[in-house]
């Protein structure tokens, strides 16, 4: 893990931990809500990649925060990926996991270290177009073959199941005549940013108070 400098970061600010697995444009709509003053209190402290070279690692190394790799390639047995998340959460003394844009079901042992405080981003109005298999371009291609005239984002706790737990935020999009899965994605992503911030914002707060 590469130690950043937690630039602007106060005692008793919560320690958000994201996990991705692209190109971080959620944890981008993070990092700037945090500097806009929109998520108060908190700082990104680690950014965790399933992919080598995610572009989000980029943005994490900019504002300072540690970044590391946990790759199926160098983790392919799961007990192992598993512990490795764990020990890289703990040591940044994680109070609170946000997926973003993470493509990878969460090992059990994570979900509940982290219960009430992990979160996820799904780009459908849960419970539609979720669960095993449903992320990316296939949640969009889904809408457009069930004839839905509207989708949207989803912000909702992790629990044990995919996509299942408690909804925080939701926001709807119209599906316009003619969409692609690429014009209603960037559409949700749109949406998608707004919806984290506030999502983040909420659960920051709530664990301040605690
Ligand atoms: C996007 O498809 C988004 O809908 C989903 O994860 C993907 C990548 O997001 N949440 P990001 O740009 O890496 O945050």
């Amino acid at each position: 893990m590469k130690q950043g400098l937690h630039n602007n970061a106060t005692a008793g600010d919560i320690n958000i931990s994201v996990l991705v697995s692209g190109g971080g444009s959620n944890l981008q709509s993070i990092i700037d809500g945090i500097a806009d003053g929109r998520i108060r209190g908190a700082r990104v402290s680690l950014v965790i990649s399933s992919k080598e070279g995610a572009y989000a690692l980029k943005r994490a190394e900019r504002v300072g925060a540690s970044t590391a790799v946990v790759s199926r390639d160098e983790y392919p047995d799961a007990d192992a990926r598993a512990s490795r998340l764990a020990e890289l959460l703990s040591g940044a003394e994680t109070d609170m996991v946000v997926l973003a844009g993470y493509m990878h079901v969460v090992p059990p042992g994570v979900v509940s270290a982290y219960s009430g405080r992990i979160i996820n981003i799904h780009p459908s109005l849960i419970p539609k177009h979720c669960g095993m298999g449903y992320y990316g371009r296939r949640v969009h291609e889904s809408v457009l073959a069930a004839g839905d005239s509207e989708s949207g984002a989803t912000v909702h706790y992790v629990d044990e199941g995919v996509d299942t737990g408690a909804i925080i935020v939701q926001e709807r999009v119209p599906v316009e005549p003619g969409d692609t899965p690429d014009t209603l994605a960037a559409r949700v992503l749109d949406t998608e940013h707004v919806i984290i911030v506030k999502a983040v914002a909420m659960v920051a707060d709530a664990l301040r108070e605690r």
